[in-house]
């Protein structure tokens, strides 16, 4: 299996060079190298070499990060693929400045990761909120609608969905693909959440017909944290499109240990030739009919969601059990079992192909058990307002980010222009974004947001004040 990023990696480790350039910690943390702080630093940056005059020369004569690049794309199916150490957030950035422009709106879906809004600053293009259908009873996103793309009243400049959603419920990227195709313009699929999809034969985004995918290597695969990558079919848009966003936006001084992880885990994938990820699927299936047995949970599958769910997802809705999603979330933290995430009514867990399938079904007993020890009495689904958020956009976010603001009382803002997120962390998915009204609903979901996770990225965390344009 080729893996030159790797092994060229593996090499500059094993010469132990003594650079008289950066890195600063001079590579002296090795191992057992004893440099000075060692105590302090040496095991944070024991691994540490960077791409450039490390795994690679400074001019990048062997072009390891591009024959690796090469490597991905080929895997997935696409015709060109960078490599990004700034996540999906960066992938997405990239990929919505590469379809979108400053004069035509661009049909996004309103439950995307919050990074998209950053793509929307940069390049100042109005969004076209699409949604996804929302489950009436589990009230968690299902898919975004072939037409809800197809009914648009403006012409756009491209469509970006998410697929896998947050839950793991999967949309038909073929039946998008086609719409977008019908308009000649591209398909973006976020994909941050689906990375190992592009790994099982035509479940990746771009394997169905997406123009883009963004897919973290470090959320459903084996990449260090930060890692992803961006791809694309080229046609539409000329593959140097996509390279000046990655270029603007990325850091002139990449680590080459992170890059080499994206190329150690795409072999990994590939030589495995799926089995690893079968047999992990085949665990989640046990643990999902383990699972079902709780009397009153909801455990989130292709029959109980209607739609695709992602296989290796546990996703569980509890009201019917009467636990509290958040003290059972809290609960596994402490064990040292963290969750993805965990609201009052669902918890979702993460699996990838580094858990082993006995752990997963042993976890499925322990969860099922700890469910059991928090049980209430039933209770109805509270609407999520996350996942149905329909903003009234009164300019674009470019405007409202870059404009003159002011902080006034959160409570006396409605009517107002919001300068800035409120984000609740996870999902990541503002239920207020600069360039949108300030309304009671708003106000309110970000209050009920806030009793169970962090509201992310507002100026004011205590949530008494907010920045609002100017007028
Ligand atoms: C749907 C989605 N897209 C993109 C991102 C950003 O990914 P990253 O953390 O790799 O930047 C996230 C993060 O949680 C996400 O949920």
């Amino acid at each position: 299996m080729e893996k030159p990023l790797l092994d060229a990696w593996r090499r500059a480790r094993a010469e132990r060079r003594r650079p008289m350039q950066v890195p600063g910690h001079k590579l002296r943390y090795l191992d057992d190298a004893p440099g000075w702080a060692h105590e302090l630093v040496g095991d944070t940056v024991r691994d540490d070499i960077p791409l450039q005059g490390g795994v690679d020369d400074n001019a990048y004569s062997n072009d390891y990060l591009g024959q690796a690049e090469a490597l991905w794309a080929r895997a997935v199916g696409a015709e060109h693929s960078r490599f990004l150490v700034g996540g999906s957030s960066q992938g997405n950035i990239a990929a919505l400045a590469t379809v979108g422009d400053e004069d035509t709106p661009i049909a996004i879906d309103r439950t995307s990761h919050r990074s998209t809004q950053a793509g929307l600053v940069l390049i100042g293009a109005r969004p076209l909120w699409v949604y996804p259908e929302i489950h009436p009873e589990l009230n968690i996103p299902i898919g975004m609608s072939p037409r809800s793309l197809a009914d648009l009243p403006e012409r756009v400049n491209g469509f970006f969905v998410t697929s896998p959603s947050y839950v793991g419920t999967i949309s038909d990227v073929p039946a998008l693909a086609a719409v977008a195709r019908e308009h000649g313009e591209p398909l973006v699929v976020d994909q941050a959440w689906g990375a190992h999809l592009d790994f099982l034969p035509g479940r990746g985004a771009i394997a169905q017909g997406a123009d883009f995918s963004v897919t973290s290597v470090h959320k459903a695969l084996l990449g260090y944290t930060q890692t992803a990558v961006v791809s694309m079919r080229t046609g539409i848009i000329p593959r140097s499109t996509l390279d000046r966003w990655v270029d603007l936006t990325s850091t002139t001084s990449p680590s080459g240990t992170l890059m080499a992880s994206i190329d150690g885990a795409r072999a990994a994938l590939e030589e495995d030739a799926g089995r690893r990820l079968g047999v992990v699927i085949e665990a989640v299936a046990t643990a999902r009919q383990r699972l079902a047995r709780v009397p009153g949970l909801v455990v989130v599958n292709d029959e109980t969601a209607g739609c695709p769910v992602d296989p290796t997802k546990l996703t569980l809705v509890l009201p019917g059990t009467g636990a509290d999603g958040v003290a059972v979330g809290e609960a596994l933290w402490r064990m040292g079992h963290g969750p993805e995430s965990a609201d009052h009514d669902t918890l979702i867990l993460t699996t990838t192909v580094a858990d082993e399938p006995e752990w997963i079904v042993a976890f499925a007993d322990l969860l099922g058990d700890l469910i059991e020890a928090h049980r209430g009495e039933a209770r109805r689904p509270s609407p999520l307002s996350i996942w149905r958020v329909e903003p009234q956009v009164a300019m674009t976010p470019r405007e409202a980010f870059l404009r003159e603001r002011r902080r006034v009382p959160l409570r006396e803002a409605i009517g107002e222009v919001s300068a800035e997120q409120f984000c609740p962390y996870p999902p990541g998915v503002p239920l207020l974004a600069p360039g949108e009204l300030v309304t009671r609903e708003a106000l309110d979901a970000i209050a009920a947001a806030a009793t169970t996770c962090r509201i992310a990225y507002c100026s004011d965390s205590s949530l008494e004040t907010i920045l609002i344009v100017s007028r």
